[in-house]
């Protein structure tokens, strides 16, 4: 008698076939069409019907959902951030959580020194002043930036993504200061970079501050005016991280007032951003879409980790990157 295959339901088919490809290998896998992310309902329906489930970060994967299948084995997160996955419900309901770090951080990296080098030097600002119609003379005043080298970088966060931002940006001649939970004194000799004992250190100090540290009940809103003041008025913020780590309020006021220079952010709160949202209109804010880590190479490598990890969860072969496996397996 043939073993009935286990189901897995994949939230958006466009974005990763070659993954869907590698699971329908091994499993009977179902597929959400639409570019958007299922239905709530559809979603919690096929939660219950299937034994694992490959998920994008907006889909909330919350304790009433957990609650409402003794099917699911496991959530693969296509990401390397686990906000929208309630971690502690999977494990007491023996639903394993995955994720995929450790193939996106080059290319986070690479975009936020691209956010950094179009901010300073004005490079998506001019974009947008010509398109606009702007560019009547030569005349370079409005457009005049702030260097980047032999400026100082203080980065909040020194996981993988923090850390290829500091070699990155040593390599453009950059003073690196980082602060992280855990003092990470094998980077601090290998790359050249200084940690510093408090975010205000970091925030005083920097003439460019990047956030690189998970959303979590502790970083939820670690930047908001009372932050942004202790920055120079001369100094730009980067986020590429989640857009709730930054106080979106506060963020229009010290872009507006001047209390910084500028801000770059890939992530907003809420995400996307309303196109009514105050925030548009400030002539010294860049914004993208969510994607730094998305590059083909990198967006491939990640639905293929989240494959990796749902075969694994459900065939006893290795799961590269699983959140609570202890908790779930004791
Ligand atoms: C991540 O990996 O957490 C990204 O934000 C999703 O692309």
């Amino acid at each position: 008698m043939k073993l009935a295959r286990k189901k897995i339901f994949v939230t958006r088919e466009h974005i990763i076939p070659d993954a869907i490809e590698y699971l329908k290998t091994f499993f009977d896998v179902d597929v959400w069409t639409e570019r958007s992310a299922p239905p709530r309902n559809y979603l919690i329906e096929k939660a219950t019907t299937s034994d694992g489930i490959l998920t994008e970060i907006t889909d909330i994967i919350d304790e009433e959902l957990l609650q409402s299948t003794t099917r699911l084995k496991i959530v693969a997160n296509r990401a390397v951030g686990m906000d929208n996955i309630n971690i502690p419900e999977a494990s007491r309901r023996g639903v394993l959580v995955a994720n995929t770090p450790g193939v996106l951080h080059e290319s986070c990296a690479d975009f936020t020194m691209g956010l950094i080098l179009s901010l300073a030097r004005k490079i998506t600002y001019g974009d947008r002043q010509i398109r606009a119609g702007a560019w009547k003379i030569f005349d370079q005043v409005p457009y005049v930036g702030t260097d980047v080298h032999e400026r100082s970088l203080g980065i909040i966060g020194m996981g993988l993504i923090g850390s290829a931002v500091a070699k990155r940006a040593r390599a453009f001649d950059m003073e690196v200061f980082y602060h992280s939970r855990t003092r990470k004194k094998n980077e601090e000799k290998n790359l050249g970079i200084n940690w510093v004992e408090t975010i205000d250190q970091i925030l005083a100090e920097s003439d460019y501050v990047s956030l690189h540290v998970p959303l979590t009940p502790e970083t939820e809103y670690m930047i908001g005016l009372e932050q942004i003041s202790k920055m120079k008025p001369t100094s730009f913020l980067i986020n590429t991280t989640r857009g709730r780590t930054v106080d979106p309020q506060a963020l229009y006021v010290g872009l507006s007032q001047g209390l910084i220079e500028g801000a770059a952010i890939d992530v907003t709160d809420p995400e996307p951003l309303p196109i009514d949202s105050p925030l548009l209109s400030l002539p010294n804010l860049l914004i993208t879409p969510h994607i730094a880590s998305a590059s083909s190479t990198t967006v491939k490598r990640m639905g293929l980790m989240a494959a990796e990890n749902i075969r694994g969860a459900l065939s006893g072969t290795d799961m590269p990157s699983c959140l609570n496996f202890e908790a779930v397996r004791k």
